[in-house]
């Protein structure tokens, strides 16, 4: 339901709910500073959905966003709110927007954010944009997500440090990521750390040619072995056994978790923040909502949220092929 509004926006509203993302607050700055610039009264809801049924709304002005562009998290706080789905919620959510006279919604979130923006902006024809913010990448209609970018780089750098240990110790390591149901930071983060296989949901994997890719790599004296495995195959552990079992050699298993999630966003996750966080707030001024604000091919790019409802991300499988032929 993308459309072009009527009624001029004087006011409007961020929030960021779901999984905080490396960049959120870049966005929330972008997105309160163009709305001051174009005389547009803006509000902050903090605590994600949770924060809006509950009335924790607050004015912002330019110094609420001072010193953030660099800061991991989201300084408006998130909750994962279940109770969202529940109509009655929704509706009390919404008299919160009325009663301030907040006329749009930017929102700063993953999948999840997404979808339940598309199912309020249906219900009471609150204009919505929303901006793809989310470590796992797993958004259509985008080709990177805020936040992204910096957790890929977060988990090479700990891979790289991982590798020290594994060539020192001529060991196999098998080290999980984050992704939720998707393989978008193993796969960039195993090609880009050299990994030597990648396991990721969208493709199945073999455990015995992973085995005997190992033996073979031994035989030509290779030293250490990364294997990056996505959180959604649920295989870190079952593959360390079969290896260990099969090949009668060390593997140690490393979860890499939140420390994905945090720290300051990479100059990319900034760029993109900023951009899409101002365009999101410009385009509904422009009478234009209902769009996931993305960017596509290094553009800013609107698409429309209906079309991305129930949606997959492709992931690019010739870059798994790239990363197993360069890991041979
Ligand atoms: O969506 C971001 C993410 O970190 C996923 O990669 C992960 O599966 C999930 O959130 C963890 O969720 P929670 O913060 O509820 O533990």
């Amino acid at each position: 339901m993308a459309k072009k509004q009527k009624a001029k926006i004087k006011s409007l509203a961020v929030v960021t709910p779901g999984g905080d993302a490396p960049g959120m607050n870049t966005a929330i700055r972008a997105v309160v500073r163009t709305a001051i610039y174009y005389g547009i009264r803006v509000w902050g809801i903090e605590k994600g959905w949770y924060g809006l049924i509950n009335g924790l709304v607050k004015e912002m002005g330019p110094k609420s966003v001072s010193g953030i562009i660099n800061k991991g998290g989201t300084i408006l706080h998130t909750r994962r709110t279940p109770e969202f789905r529940k109509k009655q919620c929704r509706k009390m959510a919404y008299n919160e927007l009325r009663l301030r006279d907040i006329d749009g919604m930017v929102v700063i979130g993953g999948d999840g954010s997404m979808h339940s923006s598309y199912a309020f902006m249906q219900e009471f024809g609150i204009p919505v944009n929303v901006i793809p913010a989310t470590i796992d990448n797993d958004i259509p209609g985008t080709d990177y997500t805020v936040g992204f970018d910096t957790a890929v780089n977060t988990a090479v750098e700990a891979m790289d440090k991982i590798r020290d240990t594994a060539t020192s110790h001529e060991r196999v390591f098998v080290i999980e990521v984050m992704g939720r149901h998707n393989g978008f930071i193993a796969l960039d983060a195993g090609l880009a750390s050299g990994a030597e296989a990648i396991i990721i949901p969208e493709v199945k994997y073999d455990l015995k040619n992973l085995a005997k890719m190992i033996k073979r790599g031994h035989e030509r004296g290779k030293e250490s072995f990364i294997i990056v495995v996505a959180e959604g195959c649920n295989a870190v552990n079952k593959t360390a056994k079969y290896l260990k079992d099969s090949l009668n050699i060390e593997v140690r298993v490393t979860n890499l978790g939140y420390v994905q999630r945090g720290g300051s966003p990479s100059a990319f996750s900034r760029e993109l923040a900023c951009k899409l966080g101002a365009a999101a707030v410009e385009v509904m001024l422009a009478g234009k909502c209902g769009y996931l604000v993305g960017a596509l091919s290094d553009k800013v790019s609107l698409c429309p949220i209906s079309k991305l409802i129930n949606i997959k991300k492709k992931i690019d499988l010739d870059e798994l092929r790239l990363a197993n032929m360069l890991a041979t």
